[in-house]
């Protein structure tokens, strides 16, 4: 088995995608928090995750997270919105409590649905998510206990992860199917004046999502948000700040060729970098 450093000393922030999405994610922690050791693991030899079953989003998100255990991990981010609305709960309460009760894993629709009561003055806003995310309805019912006045109107975009992973950004097929889901949600009210990018791809399409989405609608991408609420989640769990390593150590993780991660990474991450193999 690959290991990165030495566990005993060595023990990073894990950060898990189900590809390169979650690189737009660990892009905002480092910049936030670079005093911490991080671990990217992207699963990219069985991505996209967004259409799969509830059962193999969960057994595959299983494995990655215990891969990054055996790292060293004491905590690990599922930088994935499929991962966290699939996997997040049944991994919390029924995996962690026998494989490793004192770790931590965290989502990243927790803390942005804390916080998108802030953005919304008609009470009305929209998600755009892989297919996963919007029939789990993890969204509507996390929004719901924060904010009980605000109406939540979803869209799923199963096409969106695919342009996004063969970097097809500008051309006419992203312009057709990025048009078509804004059309679609905006279709279920006009009201609508903050969207929530609900998958850690989505950043990569935002300018385009900008020219289709009517005038004045908010855009809320999670990178930052994330970051924020990790700050605030290791100010509120000391314990756990002391066990992360500090060496500013960037460490990336790849399920599948080394060399198309490499290649395709700096898109996601905004800078070269360098990844090993891991086999699940
Ligand atoms: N990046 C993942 C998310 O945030 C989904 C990509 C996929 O479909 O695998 O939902």
């Amino acid at each position: 088995m690959l290991i990165i450093s030495n566990p005993k000393t060595y023990s990073p922030i894990g950060v898990f995608d189900s590809g390169y999405g979650g690189l737009t994610i660990l892009k905002e922690l480092v910049q936030t928090l670079p005093q911490y050791d991080y671990l990217y693991l992207g699963d990219n030899a069985r991505a996209p995750y967004g259409s799969r079953s509830f059962d193999t989003v969960y057994e595959y998100t299983l494995q990655s997270v215990k891969a990054l255990f055996d790292q060293g991990c004491e905590l690990v981010i599922l930088a994935c919105n499929t991962a966290s609305a699939k996997a997040l709960r049944t991994i919390q309460q029924k995996d962690l409590p026998s494989i490793a009760s004192h770790k931590r894993v965290l989502g990243v629709i927790r803390p942005t649905t804390e916080i998108v009561g802030n953005y919304t003055k008609t009470k009305e806003i929209g998600i755009f998510a892989t297919s996963g995310t919007v029939t789990s309805q993890s969204y509507v019912i996390e929004i719901e206990k924060f904010f009980q006045e605000i109406q939540v109107f979803q869209e799923a975009c199963p096409m969106w992860v695919p342009l996004i992973e063969n970097n097809e950004l500008v051309g006419v097929g992203a312009n057709y199917f990025v048009e078509k889901h804004v059309q679609q949600l905006f279709s279920q009210s006009k009201n609508i004046d903050t969207v929530i990018l609900g998958c850690t791809h989505y950043p990569l399409l935002k300018p385009l999502i900008e020219k289709y989405l009517p005038e004045g609608v908010t855009v809320l991408t999670q990178g930052h948000i994330v970051a924020e609420g990790l700050r605030d989640y290791l100010v509120r769990h000391p314990e756990m700040e002391a066990r992360i390593s500090k060496t500013n150590s960037l460490n990336f993780l790849t399920t599948d060729s080394t060399e198309l991660f490499n290649s395709h990474a700096s898109l996601f991450f905004g800078q070269e970098v360098k990844s090993k193999h891991l086999s699940l």
